[in-house]
């Protein structure tokens, strides 16, 4: 199935939530790294693949939440009301940071004078001057976002796990096979 429905999420959606969730696993793991690496050459390596993956998150994103906006929303199949209404409160919060954290990864970039370009292919246009004090506070947003993301991250599969043996409904399965 392509589309999703009231049931369930078409396999468009499950590819996007898991190919997405992969690449934030794998950055926030990444930049974490990224602190405690020497500088050198294979420092510069990962964070050119840092700063273009990232982007990539960007334009998986975008692409995600036009998917969204033109499918029907399937139904939740929490315990109750309140649990419904913070589930969904938490998605729209996951959407705004992942849309967050690589802007204020590229504003930051952009402002120390360092180009984003992504994957060797292209470099990304410039929507910043060229300001250490832009820089720093961009950093610190960096920062911050990847905390409330990381947290955020936790509690959301935490709860998936809950619905899966707690409540002991499809909420899991219908995001890993449709079903
Ligand atoms: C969803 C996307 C992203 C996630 C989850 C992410 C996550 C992180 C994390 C956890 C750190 C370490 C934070 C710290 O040490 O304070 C970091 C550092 C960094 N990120 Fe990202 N990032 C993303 C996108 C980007 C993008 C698009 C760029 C630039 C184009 C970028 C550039 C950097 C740089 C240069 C650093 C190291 C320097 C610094 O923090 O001052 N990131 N990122
Ligand atoms: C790796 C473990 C993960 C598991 C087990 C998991 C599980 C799930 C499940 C079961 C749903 C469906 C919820 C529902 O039907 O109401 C869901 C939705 C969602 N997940 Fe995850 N997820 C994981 C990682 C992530 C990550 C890393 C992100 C983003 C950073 C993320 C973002 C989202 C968003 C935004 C939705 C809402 C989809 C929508 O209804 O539009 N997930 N996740």
């Amino acid at each position: 199935m392509l589309k999703d429905t009231v049931e369930s999420f078409g396999w468009v959606s499950r590819l996007f939530h898991w190919v997405i969730a992969l690449m934030v696993l794998g950055m926030l793991a990444g930049g974490l790294l990224l602190g405690f690496l020497p500088g050198g050459g294979f420092k510069s390596l990962i964070v050119g693949l840092h700063k273009s993956t990232g982007a990539a998150i960007l334009v998986l994103m975008i692409f995600r939440l036009w998917w969204r906006y033109i499918n029907p929303r399937p139904r939740d199949l929490g315990p109750n009301a309140f649990e419904n209404q913070l589930g969904r409160l938490m998605h729209v919060f996951l959407y705004v940071l992942v849309l967050l954290q690589p802007i204020f990864g590229i504003l930051m970039s952009q402002a120390f004078g360092s180009p984003v370009r992504v994957f060797g292919l292209f470099t990304l246009p410039s929507i910043i001057g060229r300001s250490d004090a832009a820089g720093a506070v961009f950093s610190q947003m960096h920062t911050i976002t990847a905390v409330l993301l990381a947290i955020a991250v936790a509690v959301h599969i935490a709860a998936a796990l809950k619905h899966h043996y707690v409540d002991q409904d499809r909420t899991l399965m219908r995001m890993i096979s449709g079903k």
